[in-house]
């Protein structure tokens, strides 16, 4: 993943060694013949890797994350929350994860904060008939923590191979988590925002543009801010022309 600002077997005569079971592969053989077993997080994001890569389109995407049961966080959540709005929109937002309301519902941004997003999107002439909307984590962490490193590994595959499918204009990454999910960039927002980033995964073949908002979680308790997130959008605005 790259972001920089504007971002033998030699077969063996049969009379060489005695035989001896195979070893190699054994894990591999039972992992893939034992779906229910408890696999490890590497083991895991492999399963995911694979899987994202063998979709061809959002209908295939959106059904595998749905199928998906390797994820701690779908044994608590009420629904997988996928995405909303209009996969052929300029503009794709990336938030953090299901709150409460959109576990129950499987609505991303759907709750108070999400509220708050859409006012602001409104503001420069966005809502969900022209851009498009999902998360770094397709389940709900247990009393809205944060999720954990493993949990975000576990979903970037799918993530990756989301963008690569909606492929917009300008990918909005919606506060620090997604940031640090999606660009594996761990600054904090007052240094990222107001700034385009040139963002590319392996299943994109050209670079994208992305830059970073505030989540309007912080800015639920931070109301102060939401000045700076009006100039942010203006920014955004201009940008997309
Ligand atoms: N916060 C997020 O980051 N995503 C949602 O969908 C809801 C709240």
């Amino acid at each position: 993943m790259g972001v920089e600002e504007i971002l033998s077997n030699v077969p063996r005569k049969s009379s060489d060694k005695p035989f001896s079971p195979p070893t190699k592969d054994i894990k591999k053989d039972i992992v893939e013949n034992k779906p229910n077993l408890v696999l490890g997080s590497r083991e895991i994001i492999d399963q995911a890797r694979k899987l994202a890569d063998s979709c061809s389109n959002l209908e295939e995407l959106k059904e595998i994350v749905m199928n998906f049961d390797q994820c701690n966080l779908k044994k608590t959540a009420t629904n997988t929350v996928f995405s909303d709005g209009n996969p052929s929109a300029k503009i794709m937002l990336i938030g953090e994860a299901p709150g409460a309301n959109e576990d129950l519902t499987g609505i991303p941004f759907c709750g108070d904060s999400g509220k708050l997003l859409d006012a602001c999107l409104a503001s420069i002439g966005y809502d969900r008939t022209n851009l498009y909307i999902t998360n770094s984590i397709f389940w709900r962490p247990p009393g809205n923590r944060r999720p954990t490193p493993d949990e975000i590994a576990i979903c970037l595959p799918f993530v990756e191979k989301h963008i690569a499918l909606i492929k917009p204009e300008l990918l909005i990454l919606v506060g620090s988590t997604a940031v640090s999910a999606v660009m594996n960039l761990n600054e904090p927002m007052s240094k990222i925002r107001q700034r385009f980033f040139q963002y590319r995964n392996q299943y994109l073949e050209s670079d994208m543009n992305v830059c970073a908002i505030f989540h309007p979680s912080y800015l639920l308790r931070q109301p102060s801010q939401k000045k700076q997130m009006w100039h942010d959008l203006l920014l955004i605005k201009e940008f997309l022309g």
